[in-house]
């Protein structure tokens, strides 16, 4: 495995530690509603804390265009005190005045958080002054946050060649678990991938396709895919712009002689609510007016045959509307299965990805699965293969001289 410096090597004490965490977590009515990932960045920055660094907090949240007070992360910085039981001082901004301030006033074993990143637009365009601009408020550079490895911003990538940088626990933990558990795993592996960001996902669907023996293809996904076979799936999530797509990945699979596993039965409902009255159909039968919002018990018992011949599970995106009940029942059948099979050392299952964190847990399964990485799109982009900016910027060794200046 590729080295990297963690927390063990770094001289905390005093220091202006700049911790890049993930507080991208789902909110209902201003609380969080799953604090996964929150926990996961609470050992980095408890640590930095206890070893007397300033722990300088850098996070996004949602997808603001600029300063947008309804993505600010005031509300969810409150939650994150709670949890890991300490204050936390926020500052209204990530840079300028307002953040130099508030850091100049901490002491060893204080915490502050800087208001959303995205804030600015220099985030999202990777810029080196923006950069430069929060690397002036720190002496290292911990990066806490797998889950946003795959976006080359510039609290990801660009910081990380102004600083001293090491992986916060958090990371080393993503990093070695996947590694172990994906290196070289054991086969047939099956890959589980749904949820709602289609467009972005359906992508690299096509990579993945060439790493596993089965694809079983979940939630708004399946509906393209239903769609590019010629059969109607009514007001359901679907991209018709994507149906091509989805027949090269279709035809991909074909000829690598992979196999791709879409639903063959559906819940259908004509409201996206709970409760909302609903019946099962075969996917040759959607009516115009159904939407699609979970997989039916023919689809389920599909699914748990493919995991019952497989050795390793990768799962990222639920099967259905699972913030819905009952429609969040075709996941966690599922997930109880794998649970049961990884319990009975039958299989390795790691499973990745906000949703789905949030939807095993609520399944409470998720301890009894191998590995639940706090990642998504990240993840996936990792079982591509492909090289992720958040943790290449770990892998050169940097020294203070060597710094922003
Ligand atoms: C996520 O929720 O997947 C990460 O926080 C990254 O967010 P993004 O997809 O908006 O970059
Ligand atoms: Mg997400």
């Amino acid at each position: 495995m590729s080295t990297f410096q963690t927390l063990d090597s770094a001289d905390l004490k005093g220091k202006r530690v700049l911790v890049r965490v993930d507080f991208n977590v789902p909110m209902h009515d201003g609380a969080v509603a799953d604090v996964s990932r929150i926990e996961r960045n609470a050992l980095t920055i408890t640590e930095i804390a206890d070893r007397g660094g300033k722990v300088i907090l850098l996070s996004h949240y949602g997808r603001p265009k600029g300063r947008d007070l309804k993505e600010s992360l005031k509300p969810v910085v409150a939650a994150v005190a709670d949890i890991i039981g300490r204050p936390i001082g926020f500052a209204e901004d990530c840079i300028g005045e307002v953040a130099e301030k508030a850091v100049a006033a901490m002491k060893p074993g204080d915490i502050l958080c800087l208001e959303n990143l995205r804030f600015h637009k220099g985030e999202e365009k990777n810029d080196r002054d923006f950069a430069l601009k929060l690397a002036r408020l720190g002496d290292l550079y911990v990066d806490d946050a797998f889950s946003v490895a795959h976006r080359a911003h510039a609290s990801v990538d660009a910081i990380g060649h102004l600083l001293p940088v090491f992986a916060g626990r958090a990371m080393q933990d993503e990093l070695d678990a996947l590694e172990k558990a994906l290196h070289a795993p054991e086969r047939p592996v099956t890959a589980i991938v749904g949820g709602a960001k289609v467009s972005t996902k359906l992508d690299l669907l096509g990579n993945l396709i060439a790493k596993v023996e089965t694809l079983i293809i979940a939630g708004g996904m399946a509906n393209t895919f239903l769609a590019a076979q010629g059969k109607s799936v009514g007001k359901s999530l679907c991209e018709n712009d994507l149906i091509k797509t989805a027949h090269d990945i279709l035809a991909k699979a074909k000829s690598l002689k992979r196999e791709i596993v879409l639903p063959v039965d559906a819940v259908v409902a004509q409201q996206f609510a709970a409760h909302a009255p609903s019946r099962v159909v075969s996917v040759d039968d959607v009516g115009p007016a159904d939407m699609i919002l979970d997989i039916g018990p023919r689809s389920i018992e599909q699914a748990i045959s493919v995991l019952s011949r497989s050795k390793t599970l990768v799962w990222n995106g639920p099967f259905g509307a699972f913030e819905y009940e009952p429609f969040d029942n075709g996941t966690i059948e599922v997930a109880e299965a794998a649970a049961e099979l990884t319990a009975a050392g039958r299989l390795v299952s790691i499973a990745g990805g906000g949703d789905t964190m949030a939807a095993l847990n609520a399944a409470a399964v998720t301890d009894r699965f191998t590995y639940v990485s706090t990642a998504g799109g990240a993840f996936l982009e990792w079982l591509e293969g492909k090289k992720l900016p958040g943790v290449e910027v770990l892998m050169t060794l940097r020294t203070p001289a060597a710094s922003y200046g």
